[in-house]
């Protein structure tokens, strides 16, 4: 089963996505953590990026798509993926429209976790402390800016996916148990 984990960043999609390869060795695919390990490996791409992610833009959708597509042509997702963090644009959505459609496989849900915006501010404020500031983005600025690029580019992929009748949304200011338990709900569906 391929499916998509779609949100504003802090919702909480690296945290169901994980939760969904531990209890059910479902593949996941964040083009986030993609990004940060080429730039940890200091890779051309990763340099470029760096400076993106920093200033809480988003990287250009040919890189993404081209991301993805090579990730998705390895073997081990061939059972079904989690998508956390792609698609983000119009474009990308509509670039894995035509690459799903090329590989003969479908997507099965799109699954919007939705939390207030002051919430986020917490989560992420948390998760800086926590990691001591391992994210260079994870400060209140940046994520002003996140959320601001959010609003404007990724929301508008709600909507494509609501008139595909594939988008499911959940409760994301529950606990992180009972979030997994809605999305459990909606795959055994
Ligand atoms: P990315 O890494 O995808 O970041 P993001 O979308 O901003 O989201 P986060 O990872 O911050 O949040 P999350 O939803 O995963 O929440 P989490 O589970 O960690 O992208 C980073 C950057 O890379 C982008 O800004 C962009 O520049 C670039 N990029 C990536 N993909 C791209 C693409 N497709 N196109 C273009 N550019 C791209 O949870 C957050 C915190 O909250 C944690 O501490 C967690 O423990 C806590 N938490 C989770 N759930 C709950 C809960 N229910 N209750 C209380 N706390 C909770
Ligand atoms: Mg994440």
């Amino acid at each position: 089963m391929n499916i998509i984990l779609f949100g504003p960043p802090g919702a909480g999609k690296g945290t169901q996505a994980e939760k969904l390869v531990s209890e059910r060795g479902m593949v996941q695919l964040s083009t986030g953590d993609m990004l940060r390990a080429a730039i940890a490996a200091g890779t051309e791409l990763g340099m470029k990026a760096k400076e993106i992610i920093d200033r809480g833009d988003l990287v250009s959708d040919d890189i993404m798509v081209g991301m993805i597509n090579d990730r998705m042509s390895q073997d081990d997702c061939k059972a079904g993926v989690i998508l956390d963090g792609f698609p983000r644009t119009v474009a990308q959505a509509e670039a894995l429209d035509a690459m799903f459609a090329e590989k003969n496989i479908t997507l099965a849900h799109v699954i919007e976790i939705k939390v207030d915006e002051q919430a986020l501010f917490a989560r992420i404020e948390n998760r800086a402390s926590e990691t001591g500031g391992e994210r260079s983005d994870d400060n209140a600025d940046v994520l002003a800016k996140r959320l601001k690029v959010y609003h404007e580019n990724t929301a508008p992929v709600l909507p494509y996916y609501e008139a595909k009748g594939l988008l499911k949304t959940v409760d994301g200011m529950q606990s992180i148990e009972d979030v997994s338990g809605d999305i459990a709900k909606i795959l055994t569906s």
